[in-house]
């Protein structure tokens, strides 16, 4: 491929237990900053679709949730899933959120080492694995809190780890179809990385050859996919025809998602993995000091909000901070 059309990672969807736990957990606990309050666009139950991002909502630093409780269906965490969501924090809060995660009552595992990184793993209340990644590469702007002063501020989004039990094909899939190079490996993880590399441009295989295969449908406890970015939708439509061409097949058509356009696309390993157009953005259909503040949808669902609204549970959102 000549043209690199993937930039690095747009965003990742996960399906979480409770609207307000998930709330509080982003925006209380980890201090992301939520950014747009809509529903599920698929399927037929009403689900929110909650987004939190950095300061300035930035793509590449955008984490999505739809709070499967409503609907009572659980998920089952295993291989062919992304196994872990990583944020970049700098090196030297590290500390801060070993001490900040185990006050909060969430679980975790202290400071630990993978593939050269120093990481703060600990998990979402749903039972989803994250990681605070020590990265002093990192400079996108945080989201301050009262509790979350900017030194210690989430970034975005460092990498996804991918559960895989067989590498070799996904390997093939990251290196060809998507355009990545794979620049660390040891054992059990390689890490792949996109252009200059670094934060938001690198994803780790994880080789679990003895995890059975995880559940692909909506459900709570697992990540229902991760969104890679391209420019627009003509990058995309070339992009979608270079992938199948190779012969990855299973590619959906390109889909309105309001805040971009997206087309789907199963990889070997079994992951979801989306590619999110960049040149729309959440400021289309609220101001950009307002972002979250009340619950949107999209054109087509707006004749039926009352309808939509009435099963979702209620929730109480963060008040807006002065910038
Ligand atoms: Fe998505």
């Amino acid at each position: 491929m000549d043209k690199q059309y993937v930039l690095g990672i747009h965003h990742v969807t996960s399906c979480v237990a409770g609207a307000q736990e998930d709330i509080d957990f982003f925006t209380g606990i980890i201090g992301q900053r939520l950014i747009k309050q809509t529903v599920l666009f698929d399927g037929k139950t009403p689900i929110y679709h909650l987004y939190y991002a950095n300061r300035d909502a930035e793509i590449g630093t955008v984490m999505t949730t739809f709070p499967y409780r409503q609907a009572g269906v659980k998920a089952r965490r295993g291989t062919g899933q992304v196994a872990v969501t990583s944020y970049s924090v700098a090196e030297n809060a590290l500390d801060f959120w070993a001490k900040r995660l185990r006050d909060k009552g969430v679980k975790t595992t202290g400071i630990s080492r993978r593939l050269g990184q120093s990481v703060v793993a600990f998990e979402h209340p749903a039972g989803l694995e994250f990681e605070m990644v020590g990265d002093d590469r990192d400079g996108r702007g945080g989201w301050v809190t009262d509790e979350i002063e900017d030194k210690n501020a989430v970034r975005g989004f460092n990498s996804v780890t991918m559960s895989v039990r067989d590498r070799i094909e996904q390997e093939r899939f990251l290196v060809d179809a998507v355009g990545m190079r794979k620049t660390a490996e040891d054992e059990r993880y390689q890490r792949f990385e996109l252009g200059e590399g670094g934060p938001g441009r690198s994803i780790i295989v994880r080789h679990d050859p003895d995890v059975p295969q995880g559940s692909w449908t909506f459900g709570e406890g697992t990540v229902h996919h991760v969104a890679l970015a391209v420019r627009n939708d003509a990058e995309q439509a070339e992009f979608r025809d270079y992938v199948v061409g190779l012969g990855y097949t299973d590619c959906s058509e390109s889909k309105d998602r309001n805040y971009f356009h997206s087309v789907y696309c199963r990889s070997p390993g079994g992951i979801l993995v989306e590619f999110a157009t960049s040149d729309i953005g959440f400021a289309v259909d609220e101001p950009p000091e307002e972002l979250g503040q009340s619950l949107l949808l999209p054109p087509w669902f707006e004749p039926r909000r009352a309808e939509i609204v009435a099963p979702l549970e209620p929730i109480k959102v963060p008040l807006r901070r002065a910038a």
